[in-house]
């Protein structure tokens, strides 16, 4: 299992120049179930410079029954963490999205035409429920892209209720979602299955970009852990198309 990620004869750091935006991660601290100081994330932004990263949009969890983040609190957030790598002496630029998770909150903010905190592009980063399937999540992706946004699905290789009918995947990305891996998915961090099903995604070309969804910096260790020169160039992932836009 994971030959093609983990090298250890060669054992060498990864570098991860190539994917060069990270377009998820939890860095605003106390918003959410990521950082918790400005310390720790000028920390992981450190780190993910030296991994090669040069551009961070940290993505802050807007999910209303536990985080009740705005735009103006993400934005604020992101002040702090911005003067505190630059204090550090960091050049890594770092802006902030926001991942959405579908609720009723998310459908009111469409509907009422709110604003949105979007990747580079007018892509917005959205995730579903790990546990019970969305009933209307087809209907959901084409209201935001009836909206002017491009869907962008967080991770679907950790809705395990998908499994039973990886169809499912194809018929996300034909209706114009754009899917994003966790990089943390292909060390085994989640466990067998998901890195089974990561790895998967990847080889039927259904992946778009890869991010870290970091949300402290052990996730970072791991990534810098496993050896990753043989995936960077053995998979497709597009994240090159979201610099300079
Ligand atoms: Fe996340």
């Amino acid at each position: 299992m994971l030959n093609w990620l983990f090298d250890t004869k060669k054992n060498k750091d990864v570098s991860l120049d190539r994917i060069g935006i990270d377009i998820h991660s939890h860095l605003i601290p106390g918003i959410d179930d990521g950082v918790e100081t400005v310390e720790e994330a000028v920390a992981m932004a450190s780190k993910m410079q030296a991994l090669g990263f040069s551009h961070i949009v940290t993505t802050p969890h807007i999910m209303w029954d536990c985080y009740k983040n705005t735009p103006e609190i993400i934005l604020s957030g992101l002040q702090n963490v911005r003067q505190g790598a630059a204090e550090a002496g960091l050049t890594i630029k770092i802006d902030a999205a926001a991942e959405y998770f579908i609720d009723e909150h998310f459908n009111e903010l469409l509907v009422t035409g709110q604003q949105f905190l979007t990747l580079p592009g007018n892509r917005l980063l959205v995730e579903l429920p790990y546990s019970t399937p969305l009933m209307n999540t087809a209907e959901t992706l084409f209201s935001i892209i009836k909206n002017g946004y491009q869907p962008v699905l967080a991770h679907p290789e950790r809705y395990t209720y998908f499994y039973s009918d990886p169809s499912v995947y194809k018929k996300l990305a034909d209706q114009g979602c754009e899917l994003q891996v966790n990089i943390l998915s292909l060390t085994g961090y989640y466990g067998e299955n998901i890195t089974k099903m990561a790895e998967w995604l990847l080889r039927n070309n259904l992946i778009t970009f890869l991010g870290t969804d970091a949300h402290k910096i052990q996730h970072l260790d791991m990534i810098q852990k496993s050896n990753k020169n043989n995936w960077i160039s053995k998979y497709p992932f597009q994240n090159e198309k979201l610099i300079n836009i």
